[in-house]
C-alpha cells in the first residue's frame, strides 16, 4: 500500500459493507452539508489519548472501552447516556482501585451507529429484505421503505453525537465524575445486587480514602483529578464518506496532521480489514489513535503487513489490537498472533472484545452471549499474555446502563426464556449494568494477580 494519501484516496479502493443508496446526488449534497460542518473532537484530545494509551503498550495503564453495539435514534435520552456512563465509571473505580492501575476510559459512544453485517439480506417468514445496518443508513423495522439506505441519517447522526459528546464532556467535568459523589454513581436496580453490595463496600473504602486525603489537605477542590475525569469517545468508522467529511487538517497542534474529528478513537472492524481495501487506506493517513479488530481468520503476517501499512513508525499509543477470538478459539489462536507482535517488536495495545466471538442464537430464538463465555474468554486472554510474556492491555465490551436482559447468565442468572423480559439492543446482546461490574470485578482480580504484591487487596473489599 504505496501512493499519496488524502481524506478521499479510500474512494480509489475496494470497498465492503457500503450502503447501496438508491440516490448517488443525495449523498454528494449531503457530504457537501457536513464537510461544513464544526469538528466534534480536537487534534489535541486526539493526540492526549494517543499518549495515553502509549501508558498502556508501556505496561502502567490499563483500557477500558465500552458502550452500545449500536446507538439509536429511539434510545436517545440524557438518561440513557448518564446511566452507560455511570456504568463505565463504576467499572472504571473497580479496576483503578482494586489493581491500583491507571485506567483509560474509552465509550463506545457518540458516533456507534453504523454496522457492519454478515449477511446483505436478511429473511422472516419467507420475505427477504436488505439486512438493517445501523440507524446511520436504514431503519430497523421489517419494511421494505424502512430497509431502503437514506443518507439523510448522516446528519441526525452528526447532530447527536455532538449533543452526546457535549453531555458526556459536562459529566466528565462538570461534577458527577467527583470522587466524592462516588454513592451517586450506582444505578438502583444494581443496588441490592451481589455486585452492587460489592460495589458499596469498595466505595466505603474510597470515602476513607478521601477522608485521609482531606485530612492532608488534597481535596477534590484543590485536585482535578479526583474531581474530574478524562472521556473519551469511539467508534468502528465504517461509513468512509462519512469521516471523511470530518477529516480535518490539524493547524492548531505542532503535529499538523489529517485526524479524524468525529470521535477521538476510531477502529477498523473485522470484515473490513483488508490490506489493500479502502478502510485501511482511510485509516493509514489519519492520525489518531486507532483500533484493528482481531478475529480468528486473521494471520500472523497479515497482521504484521497491517501494522506496517497502519502503524509504520513504531509509534506505541498508535494501534490498539482488539482481539475477539471467541471463547473457545482464544488459547489456541491467539498466541500466534501475540507471538508475532513480539518477535517483530510491534508496539501494540492488546485488549479483548470477549463479545463478538461468543454470539449465539438462543432456544427461544434470541442472539445472545452467555456470560461465563464472556468471561472465560477474558479469562483465556489473560492467560495467552501471561505464558507469551506480552501485556494483556485492556478490555472492549458492549454493554448499557440500561437493565436489559441480553446476555445470559451473571449473578442474575438470566435464562433463556427471560431474555424475552427486556431485550432492546439495535443489534448485538450487552452486558446490562450488574454484569458489566461483574466483569469489571473479574478482570480487577486478574489485575491484582499480576501485580503479584497489590497495593489493595480487593477480597478483602468484599
Ligand atoms: C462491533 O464491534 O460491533 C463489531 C461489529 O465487531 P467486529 O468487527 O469485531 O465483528
Ligand atoms: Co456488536
Amino acid at each position: 500500500m504505496t501512493g499519496a494519501w488524502s481524506p478521499s484516496s479510500w474512494r480509489n479502493k475496494p470497498i465492503k459493507q457500503v450502503p447501496s443508496y438508491p440516490d448517488a446526488g443525495r449523498v454528494e449534497d449531503v457530504e457537501k452539508i457536513l464537510r461544513g460542518y464544526p469538528t466534534l473532537v480536537f487534534a489535541g484530545e486526539a493526540q492526549r489519548l494517543r499518549r495515553e494509551l502509549a501508558e498502556v503498550a508501556a505496561g502502567r495503564a490499563f483500557l477500558l472501552q465500552g458502550g452500545d453495539c449500536a446507538e439509536s435514534f429511539a434510545e436517545f435520552s440524557a438518561d440513557n447516556i448518564r446511566d452507560t456512563f455511570r456504568v463505565l465509571l463504576q467499572m472504571a473505580v473497580v479496576l483503578t482501585f482494586g489493581a491500583s492501575c491507571p485506567v483509560v476510559k474509552v465509550g463506545r459512544m457518540a458516533g456507534q451507529f453504523a454496522k457492519p453485517r454478515s449477511s446483505d439480506i436478511e429473511t422472516i417468514d419467507g420475505i427477504e429484505l436488505p439486512s438493517y445496518r445501523g440507524d446511520m443508513v436504514n431503519g430497523m423495522e421489517f419494511t421494505e421503505e424502512s430497509r431502503i439506505p437514506d443518507p439523510e441519517r448522516l446528519h441526525r447522526v452528526y447532530n447527536q453525537s455532538a449533543a452526546t459528546l457535549n453531555l458526556l464532556r459536562a459529566f466528565a467535568q462538570g461534577g458527577f465524575a467527583n470522587l466524592e459523589e462516588i454513592n451517586r454513581w450506582t444505578l438502583s436496580f444494581v443496588e441490592d445486587s451481589p455486585e452492587g453490595e460489592r460495589f458499596e463496600k469498595l466505595s466505603q473504602r474510597i470515602d476513607e480514602c478521601l477522608s485521609f486525603m482531606r485530612a492532608c489537605g488534597v481535596t477534590p477542590q484543590s485536585t482535578q483529578q479526583l474531581r474530574e475525569t478524562e472521556f473519551y469517545t469511539s467508534h468502528e468508522a465504517l461509513l468512509l464518506n462519512y469521516e471523511e467529511t470530518l477529516t480535518r487538517k490539524d493547524t492548531i497542534t505542532d503535529d499538523r496532521g489529517w485526524y479524524a474529528t468525529s470521535a477521538h478513537m476510531v477502529w477498523i472492524g473485522d470484515r473490513t480489514r483488508q490490506l489493500d481495501g479502502a478502510h485501511v487506506e482511510y485509516f493509514r493517513g489519519i492520525h489518531n489513535p486507532i483500533g484493528l479488530k482481531c478475529g480468528p481468520t486473521l494471520d500472523p503476517d497479515e497482521l504484521l503487513k497491517l501494522l506496517d501499512v497502519l502503524n509504520p513508525l513504531n509509534d506505541p499509543g498508535r494501534m490498539t489490537l482488539i482481539a475477539r477470538m471467541g471463547s473457545d478459539k482464544v488459547r489456541a489462536g491467539l498466541p500466534k498472533l501475540v507471538r508475532a507482535v513480539q518477535r517483530e517488536g510491534r508496539e501494540v495495545v492488546w485488549s479483548c472484545d470477549p463479545m463478538h466471538g461468543n454470539t449465539l442464537t438462543s432456544s427461544t430464538g434470541y442472539k445472545t452471549r452467555p456470560f461465563d463465555r464472556i468471561l472465560d474468554e477474558v479469562r483465556g486472554f489473560f492467560e495467552v499474555h501471561e505464558a507469551e510474556g506480552s501485556y494483556a492491555g485492556g478490555v472492549h465490551v458492549e454493554m448499557t446502563g440500561q437493565d436489559v436482559t441480553e446476555c445470559t447468565g451473571g449473578a442474575h442468572r438470566i435464562t433463556e426464556h427471560a431474555l424475552a423480559d427486556r431485550y432492546h439492543t439495535h443489534c448485538d446482546p450487552r452486558l446490562n449494568a450488574s454484569q458489566s461490574l461483574e466483569l469489571a470485578f473479574l478482570v480487577a482480580e486478574m489485575l491484582q494477580k499480576r501485580r503479584r504484591a497489590p497495593a489493595v487487596e480487593l477480597r478483602e473489599a468484599s
